[in-house]
């Protein structure tokens, strides 16, 4: 009795797992194990030798239960430590910095203009890059054979072999979305319609994609000088000073009478001022909606007329911001993108202000 009490106390300080200390219990103390043996043996004793050996048979028993229950309550210890361990975690330990992106000026810019137009009651609305040359020119009173066709470096989508239909073109300017608009809305109109536009063209003050914004009203009795103030009105927002217009004769096959449209502004040593001095810059196209592009739209040119404008955003976001080349625009380098970037919470609205 004496050996199997050590081999077992023995065994059962070595098992290293719960695995372990349940076969040490078959084994020890189970229905077929050693002790219960032992236990049968007690049948072929005398009396006496059996009134000695029993009890010492049930104390062994319950000695090497409770050095097994023992064990198996330390392992789940051990076992619980080393989780806590391995689980640590320093709370104290500083934050991993995230990259974090900005907002690209030709974004904020058009944010700001949708919220100066959108104070004076246009909404935005928005078309096709890809469009139909019915659009982009003969709906605007833009035939097939007229010279504004290839003054504009369209960019003419490939057609398949024998099919004769005329190629769509990326859109040369946001002028297509008037007609959208007078489509889908009918009149009255005030619309903006901010987007990308494209022409083959490339140098310091070209990329072959750019950004205009669209500006149509059509109602009853709206004239040249509504287009003034609303522009002036625009202007003034925009560069938070008021800022003195210059409208120059022009023509657009959309619009009659047309103006292209100036702002006053200074130059010192090479970079520009706007709102001051007595310099001019060409910022946008504008005129009288042209009788005939209303009738393209399906609206009556007896009973409706309106303005419409185009402005280079682009244009824009170089002057408010002082972005010297259009290129960088368009590079995507990050140095840039942080440098020129707006952080994403400064959303623009009127009265929240419309610059950092
Ligand atoms: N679409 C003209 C351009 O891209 C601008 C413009 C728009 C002019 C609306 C007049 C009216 O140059």
């Amino acid at each position: 009795m004496d050996d199997l009490r050590d081999k077992y106390i023995a065994l059962i300080a070595d098992a290293a797992d719960e695995a372990s200390i349940e076969d040490l219990r078959v084994q020890a103390v189970g229905k077929k194990g050693e002790i219960a043996l032992k236990m049968r043996e007690l049948g072929k004793m005398t009396p006496e030798e059996r009134q000695v050996m029993g009890p010492k048979l049930n104390a062994l028993k319950d000695e090497i239960n409770s050095a097994l229950s023992a064990k198996k309550a330390s392992l789940a210890d051990a076992a619980l430590e080393e989780r806590l361990r391995s689980e640590w975690l320093d709370v104290t330990l500083p934050g991993r910095g995230r990259r974090q992106g900005s907002i690209h000026p030709i974004s904020q810019v058009t944010e700001e203009v949708s919220a100066i137009f959108a104070d004076m009651g246009f909404a935005v609305a928005e078309g096709p890059q890809i469009e139909t040359d019915w659009y982009n020119f003969d709906a605007l009173n833009i035939p097939g054979h007229h010279p504004a066709r290839a003054e504009m470096d369209t960019f003419y989508t490939h057609r398949a072999e024998g099919d004769n239909r005329p190629p769509h073109v990326l859109r040369t300017h946001t002028s297509p979305v008037q007609i959208r608009s007078m489509e889908k809305i009918g009149a009255p109109i005030r619309i903006i319609c901010p987007g990308r536009v494209y022409r083959a063209d490339y140098d310091q003050t070209h990329t072959p994609m750019f950004h205009q914004v669209e500006g149509l009203a059509i109602d009853k009795d709206i004239s040249m000088a509504n287009l003034k103030w609303v522009l002036e009105e625009f202007f003034t927002a925009f560069f938070g000073t008021s800022v003195k217009t210059r409208f120059r004769a022009s023509h657009f096959p959309f619009t009659e009478p047309s103006a292209e449209v100036d702002i006053q502004c200074s130059w010192e040593n090479g970079s520009v001022k706007v709102g001051e001095g007595d310099d001019w810059l060409e910022v946008l196209g504008s005129g009288m909606v042209h009788p005939k592009v209303l009738a393209a739209g399906g609206i009556d040119p007896n009973e409706w007329q309106g303005f419409a404008f185009g402005i280079g955003i682009d244009r824009l976001a170089m002057l408010k911001y002082g972005i010297p080349d259009l290129r960088a625009f368009f590079d995507a380098d990050l140095r840039w993108l942080r440098h020129y970037g707006f952080a994403s919470l400064d959303q623009p609205t009127l009265h929240g202000g419309l610059t950092r």
